[in-house]
C-alpha cells in the first residue's frame, strides 16, 4: 500500500470509491453544498493506493465563515471492504502532517465519536448555519491554533 496525492488520481476511480462509501446519492448533502464550485486544496487532499486500486481518499476544500477562512475537510472515504483496518486514521494523520500553521482552522461534518480523536469538537459551531440541513452535534471544529474566528454566520464557498 502507499499514499500519493489526489491529484495524479483518475476522476472515475475516486468517483468510483466515494460512490461505494457513501452512496451514490451523496452529491446532495450539505457538504457539498458547502463547498460548491471549489477545487480540492491539493496539498492537503491524499489517497490510498493498494496494488493500483484506490482504497481510500480524503480531500480538503476552501469555504468560509462570514468573512474568516476555513479549510472543510472531507469526504474521508474508505472502500467499504476496507474498513476498520486503520486507513481513516491514516488519511487524517497524513492531512495533519501536512497542514502548515498558514492554513486556516478545519471544519467538518462527521460523527464526533470518531473525529473527536483527531482534534474537533463541535463546542464552538452553534452559532453556525450551513446551506442545508446538517445536525449540529456534528459540525465540527479543529483550531489548533486559537485564530479568531465569528461566533455567529453563515458557512458557504470560499469565492
Ligand atoms: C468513517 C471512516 C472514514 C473511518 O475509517 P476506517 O478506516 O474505517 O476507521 P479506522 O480503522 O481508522 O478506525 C476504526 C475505529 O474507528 C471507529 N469508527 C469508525 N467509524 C466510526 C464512526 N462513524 N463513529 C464512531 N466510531 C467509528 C471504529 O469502531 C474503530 O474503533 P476502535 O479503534 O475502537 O476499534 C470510514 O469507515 C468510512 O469511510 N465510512 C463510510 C463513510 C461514513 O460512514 N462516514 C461517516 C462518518 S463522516
Amino acid at each position: 500500500m502507499h499514499n500519493t496525492s489526489l491529484s495524479g488520481i483518475s476522476a472515475d476511480a475516486l468517483n468510483a470509491l466515494l460512490d461505494d462509501a457513501f452512496g451514490t446519492d451523496r452529491y446532495t448533502r450539505t457538504a457539498y453544498l458547502l463547498r460548491k464550485g471549489m477545487a480540492a486544496i491539493d496539498h492537503l487532499s491524499f489517497g490510498i493506493l493498494d496494488e493500483g486500486e484506490l482504497m481510500a481518499s480524503i480531500q480538503c476544500w476552501p469555504v468560509r465563515v462570514g468573512k474568516a477562512d476555513l479549510i472543510l475537510v472531507g469526504p474521508v472515504a474508505v472502500a467499504t471492504n476496507r474498513q476498520n483496518e486503520g486507513l481513516g486514521t491514516q488519511l487524517m494523520q497524513l492531512m495533519l502532517h501536512a497542514a502548515t500553521p498558514q492554513d486556516a482552522p478545519m471544519v467538518m461534518i462527521g460523527d464526533p465519536e470518531y473525529y473527536g480523536r483527531f482534534g474537533f469538537s463541535s463546542n464552538d459551531t452553534s452559532g453556525w448555519t450551513l446551506p442545508g440541513p446538517w445536525e449540529p452535534r456534528r459540525l465540527l471544529l479543529r483550531n489548533s491554533h486559537m485564530v479568531a474566528l465569528p461566533t455567529h454566520g453563515m458557512l458557504g464557498p470560499a469565492d
